[in-house]
C-alpha cells in the first residue's frame, strides 16, 4: 500500500509534507490534490519518473501530461515562449484551474509532451499543492491520478482505489473542489483556443483574450487537421451506463424504466423511483465539485445504468456537459 500522508487543506504542515517532496526528487510517483481533481505526480524533469506515470495510469504515451508550478516566474523553465497573453491570463487566472499550452524548452522531456513540441502548464490553487511543490524545487508533471478512462478522482481514497500500490505516496488534503479538470487553452501560433473545457469558462477567458475559440466550435475538417491529444471519446467514464435525457418524470412513468437504474437529476423527480437518486441542484460550481464522487459512489453501489437529467445550457455549464458527454460513451 501507498504511504498516506493526511495534511490541512487550508494550511499544510511543511513537515509533513517534506517526505513527500524528498519522494518527487528522488523520482517516486506522488499523488497529491489539486483544486480540480487529485494529480498523480513525478518530477517532471526527470524522464524515468515521468514513465512511471504512464505505466501507473497504463496510459497511452501518445496523451501528453500537465506541468504544475509554484509560482508564474517558474514557467519560464518550462515554456521557450511567453506572450503578454499569457502573462495577462495567469494574472488573472492563476493559481487556478487554467492550463496554457505553449512551445516547450528542450529541457522537458519528450515523454511530458508525448513528442509535441508544446507543453501544458499550470499553478494549481489548492495550498497542498502549491505548497508541495514549492518545498519539491522541481516542476510536477501530474495527469489526473487515475487508471486511463476512468472517472478523475476528486478524494485521495479514490486514488488508493484506482492506483493501489502503483503510487509510492498518497498525500490526502481532503475533497477537491473545483471538481472537473481544469480548462486547457492553447496559445500556440498567436491563436487561442481552448482544447478542453473547465470551470474557467469561454466567457471568462474572452475578458482577457477577446478571439478565443472553442476547438469544437470549429468546422470538423478543421479539427480533424488539429491534434486534440488525450480528448478520447470514451474518458472520464464510469462502470454504469450513462444516459442523458431530457425528461425524467416522463421516463419514470414508464413501468420498468427504473429497473436497476440510479438518477442524478437536478430536482427531485415527481415519482419516487427505486434506485437511489442524486439531487444535483441548478449550480454549476456546485454541481462540478460532486459530479465524480457522485459517479464513483453509484458504481461502488453496482447499478448498471445512471440516468442523468440533461443539465441547463450555456457556458457555464460546457465542461460538465463535455464530461457528460464523454461518459455516455
Ligand atoms: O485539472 C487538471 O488539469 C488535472 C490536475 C491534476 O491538474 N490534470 C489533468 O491531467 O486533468 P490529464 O493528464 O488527465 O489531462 C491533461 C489534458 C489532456 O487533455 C491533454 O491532451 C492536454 O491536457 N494537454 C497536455 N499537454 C498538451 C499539449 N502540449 N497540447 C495539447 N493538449 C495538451
Ligand atoms: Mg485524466
Amino acid at each position: 500500500r501507498p504511504n498516506i500522508i493526511r495534511v490541512d487543506a487550508d494550511q499544510p504542515d511543511k513537515a509533513k509534507l517534506e517526505p513527500a517532496a524528498e519522494a518527487l526528487r528522488a523520482g517516486e510517483l506522488v499523488a497529491m490534490p489539486t483544486e480540480t481533481v487529485y494529480g498523480l505526480g513525478a518530477n517532471a524533469l526527470d524522464e524515468d519518473a515521468v514513465a512511471k506515470i504512464f505505466a501507473a495510469k497504463e496510459r497511452p504515451p501518445t496523451n501528453p501530461l500537465i506541468v504544475h508550478v509554484a509560482a508564474i516566474d517558474d514557467v519560464h523553465a518550462i515554456v521557450a515562449e511567453w506572450p503578454n497573453e499569457a502573462q495577462l491570463l495567469a494574472k488573472t487566472f492563476w493559481p487556478g484551474p487554467l492550463t496554457l499550452v505553449l512551445p516547450k524548452k528542450n529541457t522537458v522531456p519528450d515523454t511530458v509532451t508525448a513528442g509535441l513540441d508544446t507543453v501544458g502548464v499550470r499553478m494549481p490553487a489548492h495550498p497542498v499543492a502549491r505548497e508541495l511543490i514549492r518545498l519539491a524545487g522541481v516542476p510536477v508533471a501530474a495527469p489526473s491520478a487515475n487508471r486511463y478512462t476512468e472517472v478523475s478522482p476528486t478524494r485521495a481514497e479514490h486514488v488508493v482505489q484506482s492506483l493501489g500500490e502503483a503510487v509510492d505516496v498518497v498525500v490526502d488534503g481532503g475533497p477537491t473542489q473545483v471538481g472537473v479538470e481544469s480548462t486547457v487553452l492553447s496559445l500556440v501560433g498567436g491563436r487561442a483556443e481552448i482544447l478542453r473545457p473547465g470551470m474557467v469558462t469561454g466567457e471568462q477567458i474572452a475578458v482577457v483574450v477577446p478571439d478565443v475559440v472553442y476547438a469544437s466550435d470549429a468546422p470538423v475538417d478543421e479539427q480533424l487537421s488539429r491534434p486534440s491529444p488525450g480528448l478520447a471519446r470514451k474518458h472520464y467514464s464510469p462502470n454504469a451506463q450513462l444516459r442523458v435525457v431530457d425528461d425524467v418524470d416522463t421516463l419514470l412513468a414508464l413501468s420498468g424504466a427504473d429497473e436497476g437504474a440510479a438518477w442524478l437529476v437536478l430536482e427531485a423527480p415527481a415519482a419516487q423511483p427505486r434506485g437511489p437518486v442524486v439531487i444535483m441542484g441548478r449550480e454549476p460550481s456546485a454541481y462540478a465539485e460532486k459530479l465524480y464522487a457522485v459517479l464513483r459512489d453509484l458504481d461502488r453501489q453496482g447499478v448498471d445504468t445512471i440516468v442523468v437529467e440533461r443539465p441547463p445550457e450555456g457556458d457555464a455549464w460546457r465542461a460538465i456537459h463535455d464530461r457528460l458527454t464523454r461518459a455516455a460513451q
